[in-house]
């Protein structure tokens, strides 16, 4: 049975020892570490930013995903490159020119993802999808940890896998937010999963983690 890959969103980490935080979960065996950067206008919340995203940086040498939920975020990719994103991520709802934005964070050596907030249908991704490696399909409404997975996604997701497979793409298809032993279950064409609050808050990592990659067999 084909894994997804797991991405802890180090949003739900212990801030005050983030180092140790990162190398726990990275004995634990997980593949990515997802960086989520909101700023305060985009989404409702402010977390942090590039001195973090250096700091994380320095810590590992997993890809880092760095989500980026802010308004206008063409004004900062070569930033987030240079702090040591792996995987820039925009939001389609935050910028007008996603084509320019996938071609300068290309042009900066890194991988490009697009992110969807809940309610954009996939369908606007039909041109673009072979231009990028990563859909993150938002399964919450962004800006929180923590909160309950959106139902109607799993037919979002489904219709993304079938847009792929239509336009011969590669995209990996991340889902973020809510995501549980229980809510992967609705969506198994995931290649990458986020997690928060279920795998850092829970009180036994180890059979969070295990519970997520078994889920689907
Ligand atoms: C939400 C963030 C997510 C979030 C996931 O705005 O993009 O990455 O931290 O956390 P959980 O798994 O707790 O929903
Ligand atoms: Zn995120």
């Amino acid at each position: 049975m084909r894994k997804p890959l797991i991405a802890p969103s180090l949003l739900s980490a212990d801030f005050s020892r983030l180092a140790e935080e990162i190398q726990n979960l990275e004995q634990l065996g997980v593949d990515w570490f997802h960086c989520d950067v909101m700023d305060g206008a985009f989404v409702p919340n402010i977390s942090f930013g590039v001195p973090i995203i250096e700091a994380i940086r320095q810590c590992t040498t997993l890809p880092l995903d760095v989500h980026l939920m802010i308004q206008a975020p063409e004004r900062y990719i070569q930033t987030f490159a240079e702090a040591g994103a792996d995987i820039l991520t925009f939001h389609w709802e935050a910028t007008p020119h996603p084509d320019r934005l996938i071609q300068q964070i290309h042009s900066l050596g890194k991988q490009a993802g697009i992110a969807l907030n809940p309610a954009t249908p996939v369908e606007v991704l039909v041109d673009i999808l072979p231009e990028v490696e990563v859909v993150c399909v938002m399964s919450v409404n962004p800006g929180f940890g923590g909160q309950r997975f959106i139902p109607y996604i799993t037919h979002k997701v489904q219709r993304l896998w079938e847009l792929r497979q239509r336009r011969n793409a590669r995209a990996l298809i991340e889902v973020d937010g809510g995501i549980s032993p229980e809510t992967v279950l609705q969506i198994p064409q995931a290649d990458v999963l986020v997690v928060g609050h279920n795998l850092l808050r829970a009180p036994d990592r180890i059979k969070a983690l295990e519970a997520l990659r078994t889920a689907w067999m």
